[in-house]
């Protein structure tokens, strides 16, 4: 009873506001705090939501292993510049294909250097160029110090990324094709998303 009566009196003194003003404007901070949370804070998820989206993601076929895909024309290789994120990022300097999906953050969509995805970029590295017209693999007259920054890139490149095949010319073109038809055995069917042709 003394510490209540004690209490009473504090409130005054510390607050400048009487018992009952004091104890109205406590309840109507309280309430406003309970109407602002329960308009702008949404609920927690439920534990199990968190932990099904937590399994989704693991069972999403992700194939972190480099696939080797052998011979592949360019226009081919433009399949694997991220768009679809079910397939390897690929990108080529010098005709030798690498798999770069390990560097998504470069060469992903929106990462800096998407633009190298799904092309040979021998052009645009030894230019240091992001001049989309360098996006080929056409090395022609490029000077002793460009070809030496391309030799560069393609080191760092073979140190770091593992090579999944080679562009060659149009399969039309190809030895052994008289109709100018794509030959049976020919990797396009592999390259648009089914069983992929593995010559190592
Ligand atoms: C202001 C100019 C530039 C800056 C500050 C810059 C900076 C960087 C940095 C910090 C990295 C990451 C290096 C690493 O962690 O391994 C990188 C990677 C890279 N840069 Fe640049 N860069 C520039 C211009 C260019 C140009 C002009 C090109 C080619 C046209 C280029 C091509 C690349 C490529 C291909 C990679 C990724 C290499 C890999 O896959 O490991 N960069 N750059």
């Amino acid at each position: 009873m003394a510490f209540y009566s004690v209490f009473l009196e504090a409130i005054p003194a510390y607050t400048g506001l009487s018992p009952v003003a004091f104890f109205t404007t406590l309840a109507l901070m309280v309430g406003v705090y309970h109407l602002v949370c329960a308009l702008f804070v949404s609920d927690p998820p439920p534990p199990n939501a968190t932990s099904r989206s937590a399994m989704e993601m693991m069972s999403m076929p992700v194939n972190l292993e480099p696939v080797q895909l052998g011979d592949v024309t360019e226009e081919e290789l433009r399949a694997y510049d991220g768009s679809d994120p079910t397939k390897p990022l690929l990108m080529a300097i010098k005709g030798q294909i690498y798999d770069v999906t390990r560097s998504r953050m470069f060469y992903g969509p929106g990462g800096h250097y998407a633009l190298f995805a799904g092309r040979d970029a021998s052009r645009a590295l030894a230019l240091m160029s992001f001049d989309p017209k360098d996006l080929t693999g056409d090395i022609e007259g490029l000077s002793p110090s460009e070809l030496e920054t391309l030799q560069d890139w393609e080191y760092k490149f073979m140190e770091k990324y593992v090579t999944v095949g080679q562009i060659v010319e149009k399969k039309e073109k190809r030895e052994g094709d008289v109709n100018g038809k794509e030959s049976e055995n020919s990797s396009t069917e592999n390259l648009n998303g089914g069983d992929v042709e593995v010559k190592r």
